[in-house]
């Protein structure tokens, strides 16, 4: 187990960085990876459909196979544990059932009381063409892994966010077709590794009155 203080929010942001080289020989603990669970479970969703699955890797051949699917990026071999983001190719009037199901559960609401909420659900899902459905459910990928991102820098955990991998080859590898499942999104976790030059680059970033606009 690391020594950790938590980080608040702008030192976390300020100390995280895309790393691009891990120390293979450290491991995040198990209590971390489930802190870190807990922050993506917890991520906004549309609707709150939560329409993707996230994979947690540590099974170094599988992590192996997946570098040439990662454009060679040695980052998914070398880290801890690897998340990869997968958007449900479709959302099916039984994964709404499934939603809203969990919503009575939780909440006490009756079904009957949220009748019209799941019919609003089948008419917008149904209204959608398979390539909208697919990037509907990609984009909510991207908010739970800014909340992993987030997460690792309270805990000074090493992430790299990672758009550079090949879908297709994911989705064989893993498996995912057969799921309905595709690869949107990697994410390596761990600890950096001293030579990994980029940890020492200052941070890029527009200066404020260029990225807002007050009106
Ligand atoms: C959606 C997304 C995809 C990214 N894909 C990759 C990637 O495939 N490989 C990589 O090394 N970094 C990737 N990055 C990291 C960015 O290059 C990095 O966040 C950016 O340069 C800012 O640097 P910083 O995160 O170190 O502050 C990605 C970042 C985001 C948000």
């Amino acid at each position: 187990m690391q020594e950790q203080n938590n980080l608040n929010l702008i030192d976390a942001l300020e100390w995280r960085y895309a790393c691009k080289q891990f120390d293979s020989s450290k491991k995040v603990s198990s209590k971390d990876i489930e802190y870190l669970k807990r922050t993506v479970q917890l991520a906004a969703s549309s609707y709150g459909l939560q329409a993707y699955r996230i994979l947690i890797i540590e099974d170094p051949i599988i992590k192996r196979k997946l570098v040439k699917a990662s454009y060679n990026q040695g980052q998914v071999e070398e880290c801890s544990h690897l998340f990869v983001f997968c958007n449900f190719v479709n959302i099916s009037p039984k994964d709404i059932d499934y939603f809203i199901a969990l919503n009575s559960n939780i909440t006490g609401k009756s079904m009957k009381a949220l009748e019209g909420f799941q019919n609003h659900l089948n008419g917008a899902m149904k209204s959608k063409s398979q390539e909208a459905m697919k990037l509907y459910t990609n984009k909510q990928c991207y908010i739970a892994l800014a909340n992993l991102l987030i997460a690792c820098g309270t805990l000074q955990i090493d992430a790299c966010p990672m758009e550079g991998i090949i879908p297709a080859s994911y989705n064989e590898i893993l498996n995912l077709d057969k799921q309905g499942l595709n690869a949107s999104l990697a994410c390596p976790v761990g600890y950096r590794h001293p030579d990994d030059k980029y940890q020492y680059i200052k941070k890029v970033r527009k200066p404020k009155d260029n990225l807002f606009k007050h009106i």
